[in-house]
């Protein structure tokens, strides 16, 4: 399902938030060929994997919901982590959510932070489509797949909303470049994290 970016447009007349996606797509593609790969939604057993490798990310990404200068940047970044959402997803399964802390990664760059963010709220527009997969399983918003339902307002008016604070962030061309450097860096985590949690891509 490749993410389809305007080719009239050229990375420079594009917004902030949409130089961020021409500059990933490949990266977004790779990650979603991968998942697919590795057939989620064929079995609870595969499902659960599926949650443990979601797991992994929003554990690495919480922290940066709590950040106070992202939340200055963000307002409302507070109330959208999807940690404790994935965590219920796991304990409806009958899982224990425990992460190994030395398989997450440490932002520490405010404006890398932002290209993590920027993956990591994008991945709920693309979840519309995984949320749907999922009742095959007969999992949806009250068990097993929490973190995949739309947040309160629906996907698009939220996802609106954020690209609209990414647009108005009016970042240096240097801080742009560590934003992009960011999202790449939190597609690539995702991808190295779906290898160790044993999903088959093959
Ligand atoms: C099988 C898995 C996935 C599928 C099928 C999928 C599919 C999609 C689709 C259809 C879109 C909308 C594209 C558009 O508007 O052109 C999207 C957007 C997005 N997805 Fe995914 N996705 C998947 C996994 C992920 C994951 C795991 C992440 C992050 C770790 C992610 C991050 C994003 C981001 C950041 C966007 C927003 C793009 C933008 O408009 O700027 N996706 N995805």
């Amino acid at each position: 399902m490749e993410m389809v970016v305007d080719k009239k447009e050229t990375s420079e007349e594009l917004s902030f938030a949409k130089r961020l996606k021409f500059s990933t797509r490949t990266d977004h593609d790779g990650v979603d060929k991968m998942v697919m790969a590795s057939k989620p939604f064929d079995n609870e057993a595969n499902y659960a994997k599926f949650l443990t490798l979601q797991h992994v990310f929003h554990s690495t990404v919480s922290p940066l919901y709590q950040h106070a200068d992202l939340q200055g940047l963000f307002p409302g970044l507070a109330e959208l982590p999807r940690l404790s959402a994935v965590e219920l997803d796991l304990k409806d399964l009958g899982m224990e959510p425990d992460v190994d802390p030395s398989s997450l990664e440490k932002v520490d760059d405010i404006y890398e932070a932002i290209g993590w963010l920027y993956c990591s709220e994008g991945s709920n527009i693309g979840a519309a489509f995984l949320y749907k997969e999922t009742q095959k399983l007969n999992f949806d918003a009250d068990r097993g797949a929490r973190h995949l339902a739309a947040h309160a307002d629906g996907r698009a008016p939220h996802w609106r909303k954020f690209v609209a604070q990414l647009d108005a962030l009016c970042l240096t061309e240097e801080q742009e470049a560590l934003a992009v450097k960011g999202a790449v860096n939190a597609f690539d985590f995702y991808k190295k994290a779906l290898r160790t949690t044993g999903l088959s891509v093959n």
